[in-house]
C-alpha cells in the first residue's frame, strides 16, 4: 500500500449524492430533523462531472443521496445510462421505495451493476417503524419486480444487495434479516451499527448488554448467513474490528490503521462541492470554480490526504462508522492497494 500512497494517487470511487429531499423519514437519519437546500446541480453537470472522473481514472460509480436520489428519477436515470455507457462500474444506494416497472426495465436493459436497497426490519412492523411511512411493502414490491425482469431478459444484473442498521429494536431480528434476504432469492447483506445523526438515537442506541454480545452475535450471524447462502459484509475474524472500531481510532499514530477513502475516494454532493471521504464535511471545494482534476491534486484534497496519512482525525473517531473499516477492506482488496 505504501508504494500506492507514494506514487500520485488517482481516485477509483466517485460518489454522487444527487438530491437533498426525501421521501421517507426514517427515525435513524439525519433528515428526519434536518431540513437541507437542494442545490439541483443540473443533468448536463453531473455528466460532465462523470466525465472528468472518468478521464482521471474513476472505476466505480456511487449514486446516493444526502436523501433519496430516485426524488431525482429522471437525472439520475440519465445518469446511470452514462454510467454504463462509459464502461464503469455502477451502484445506487436507494431507500427502494420509487422504483417503477420503467426505471427497472431500464436498468436490467443497461446492466447497471448494483442496487443497495436500505431494508432495517424483516417484517412490516419493524421495518415500517423505522423507516416510515409504509416503506416495507414498496421495498419488497420493488425486489421483486427487479429480479423478475432480470429473469424475463435473461440478465444477472443488477445484483441487489440489502444494507441494514443494526439498532436496539431490531437486534434481536438480525437473523431473520439473513434469512428474508435468502427467501428473496437474494445473495448479499450488509450490516451497519446505527450512529448518532439525530434526538432519537437514544431509543436507538444498542443497550450495555446488546454491546457486550454483539461480537457473538456477529459471528453467529456470519454462520446463519453460510447456511442459507447468503454473503455478509463480515466474516468472524472482524467481529472484534467491530466491537473495538473506536480504540482503533485511538491508537498511536505508529500503529495506526490507515483510513484509505482520502487516496481513491472523490464525493460530489448536489451543491456542487465536492468532498474526500464521505464523512468529514469540513474539508471541500466546489466544481463550479475548479475542474474535478484540480480539486483532486489541489491543497483541500492534499492537505487532507496528508492529515488522514499522519493520524486520524476528530471526525473519524466521533462521527466515522464500523462499516468504513469494513469498506477499507474491501476497498483495498478491490483495487488491490
Ligand atoms: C442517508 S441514506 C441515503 C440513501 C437512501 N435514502 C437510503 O436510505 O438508502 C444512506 C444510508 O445511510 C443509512 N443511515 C441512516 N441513518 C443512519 C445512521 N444514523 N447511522 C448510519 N447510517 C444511517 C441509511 O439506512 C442508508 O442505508
Ligand atoms: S430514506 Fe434514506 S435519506 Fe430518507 S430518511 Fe431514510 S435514511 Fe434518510
Ligand atoms: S472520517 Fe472516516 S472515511 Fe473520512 S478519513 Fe476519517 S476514517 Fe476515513
Amino acid at each position: 500500500m505504501k508504494s500506492y500512497i507514494s506514487k500520485k494517487p488517482v481516485p477509483k470511487f466517485l460518489e454522487l449524492r444527487l438530491s437533498n429531499v426525501c421521501n421517507l423519514s426514517c427515525l435513524s437519519c439525519f433528515m428526519r430533523e434536518q431540513k437541507l437546500p437542494d442545490g439541483n446541480l443540473p443533468l448536463d453537470k453531473w455528466i460532465d462531472i462523470i466525465k472528468q472522473g472518468n478521464d482521471l481514472g474513476i472505476e466505480e460509480c456511487q449514486i446516493l443521496g444526502g436523501g433519496e436520489a430516485l426524488c431525482r428519477k429522471e437525472v439520475a436515470i440519465s445518469i446511470m445510462k452514462y454510467i454504463k455507457k462509459l464502461g464503469l462500474r455502477g451502484q445506487i444506494v436507494t431507500n427502494g421505495t420509487l422504483f417503477d416497472k420503467s426505471l427497472i426495465k431500464e436498468l436490467v436493459e443497461i446492466e447497471f451493476d448494483r442496487v443497495i436497497i436500505s431494508l432495517d426490519g424483516p417484517t412490516k412492523s419493524i421495518n415500517d417503524y423505522l423507516r416510515p411511512p409504509n416503506s416495507f411493502n414498496k421495498i419488497i414490491n420493488s425486489i421483486n419486480c427487479l429480479e423478475e425482469t432480470k429473469k424475463i431478459y435473461n440478465k444477472e444484473k443488477p445484483e441487489i444487495t440489502i444494507i441494514s442498521l443494526i439498532n436496539r429494536l431490531n437486534f434481536d431480528y438480525l437473523e431473520d434479516m439473513i434469512k428474508l434476504v435468502g427467501q428473496l432469492g437474494l445473495n448479499n447483506i450488509g450490516f451497519q451499527i446505527t450512529m448518532k445523526q439525530n434526538s432519537f438515537f437514544e431509543k436507538l442506541e444498542l443497550t450495555p448488554d446488546q454491546k457486550k454480545i454483539l461480537p457473538d452475535r456477529i459471528k453467529f450471524l456470519f454462520e446463519v448467513a453460510k447456511k442459507h447462502n447468503v454473503n455478509v459484509n463480515f466474516d468472524d475474524a472482524n467481529a472484534q474490528l467491530i466491537k473495538d472500531y473506536r480504540k482503533l481510532f485511538d491508537l498511536g499514530s505508529s500503529k495506526k490503521p490507515f483510513c484509505i477513502f482520502p487516496f481513491l475516494y472523490m464525493g460530489v454532493h448536489e451543491s456542487g462541492r465536492v468532498f474526500p471521504c464521505p464523512t468529514a464535511m469540513d474539508y471541500s471545494d466546489n466544481i463550479n470554480n475548479h475542474t474535478l482534476e484540480e480539486i483532486w491534486m489541489g491543497e483541500t484534497f492534499s492537505n487532507f490526504r496528508l492529515k488522514i496519512w499522519n493520524s486520524f482525525l476528530d471526525v473519524c473517531k466521533k462521527s466515522c462508522c464500523p462499516g468504513t473499516l469494513i469498506n477499507n477492506l474491501r476497498l483495498k482488496a478491490h483495487f488491490n492497494i
